[in-house]
């Protein structure tokens, strides 16, 4: 009999080590992670690990041969700065990626006429607010409005979405009988900030990037002007969402679709919670306008009101303990 398994995709990325780290403390739980890059050696042992790219299909041929993939939580992306660089290959990974393992999580429910649960975070970058004005008029939208991305990734996150609405509820939808279809639940992740790894590729990095250079006593020229604001959550409280949304009982979910947010802040105001713990940081301003555009599109916060009532979403850290209990004495240690 295959043996039963989580499927972890771009688990090499910021997320995916956390989430990696967190669930493999169970260790009746057997996880499969993949990404392109190799996991540092102290995660690796924890799991098995596969190096490949999702697009590759052989791949996944082999794993679901020999396990029963019961989870998927599909991390993989090139995030929205990167992706701005290669847009087709984000598309590729971004689109491609998610289809291909949508495809294989509802062939494995329809065969063990059970749901796979496809877990797949989404992003404040699903929005685009339109102008200044409209982010400040409208500074918690509700997942459904502002629904217009203007960045490649964001248009990607959104129709990911899109796929997963599509593939839990209609697909063969013309059929006879109606397979068992997968179980797609999404959460969108504001700017994500972890003390143990540092960011690449995203737009929402200069709020890492400034706290990670004052730890290391560097210069920050920070690439958005100082009132640039969106919202910010601790990566412990990112992985909690996604293990706390995979197992909230269905019948308790009233969207697929989840709005989370921890805490909002300008640029400068993350400044200061830095300047705080790090008074010789020496942070300045150089906004980049095409970054700095893409800034602006994202809200200032989220309506995440669905997560809390739904599925209880109650993040642990707000700015000041995100800062003072996780962030600093953790990114202190890692720079000592
Ligand atoms: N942190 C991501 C980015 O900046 C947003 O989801 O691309």
């Amino acid at each position: 009999m295959r043996k039963k398994a989580i499927l972890i995709t771009g688990a090499a990325g910021e997320v995916g080590q956390a989430l990696v780290a967190k669930l493999a403390e169970n260790s009746e739980t057997h996880i499969i992670s993949m990404d392109i890059m190799p996991l540092p050696p102290e995660l690796a042992m924890k799991v098995h690990h596969i190096v490949g790219d999702i697009l590759d299909q052989s791949l996944f041929e082999r794993i679901i041969s020999e396990f029963d993939i019961t989870h998927i939580y599909h991390l993989a992306a090139l995030l929205s700065t990167r992706a701005e660089y290669s847009p087709m290959l984000a598309h590729d990974v971004n689109v491609g990626g998610t289809m291909k393992l949508l495809q294989l999580a509802a062939e494995q429910s329809e065969w063990n006429r059970k749901p796979v649960k496809f877990i797949y975070p989404s992003s404040v970058a699903a929005f685009g607010m339109g102008s200044l004005e409209n982010k400040a008029k409208n500074p918690r939208p509700q997942e459904w409005e502002w629904n217009t991305p203007i960045t490649m990734y964001g248009a990607n996150k959104l129709y990911g979405e899109t796929l997963g609405v599509y593939y839990s509820n209609y697909y063969k939808q013309l059929a006879d009988d109606n397979p068992t279809m997968l179980d797609f639940r999404c959460v969108r992740f504001p700017g994500l900030i972890s003390a143990f790894t540092v960011p690449s590729g995203g737009t929402s990095d200069y709020g890492p990037e400034m706290l990670h250079a004052a730890a290391q006593d560097k210069p920050y020229a920070c690439f958005v002007r100082e009132t640039a604001a969106i919202s910010f959550m601790a990566m412990p409280d990112a992985v909690t969402s996604l293990i706390q949304i995979a197992s909230a009982p269905r019948e308790n979910l009233t969207h697929q679709i989840y709005n989370i947010t921890a805490f909002s802040l300008s640029a400068e105001e993350f400044a200061e919670y830095v300047k705080k713990y790090f008074p010789d940081a020496q942070i300045t301003y150089k906004p980049d306008v095409n970054r700095q555009r893409i800034i602006d599109s994202w809200p200032i916060d989220m309506k995440d009101d669905a997560a809390r009532r739904d599925w209880g979403w109650d993040p642990i850290y707000d700015a000041e303990r995100a800062f003072s209990e996780y962030l600093v004495p953790n990114i202190r240690k890692r720079y000592e």
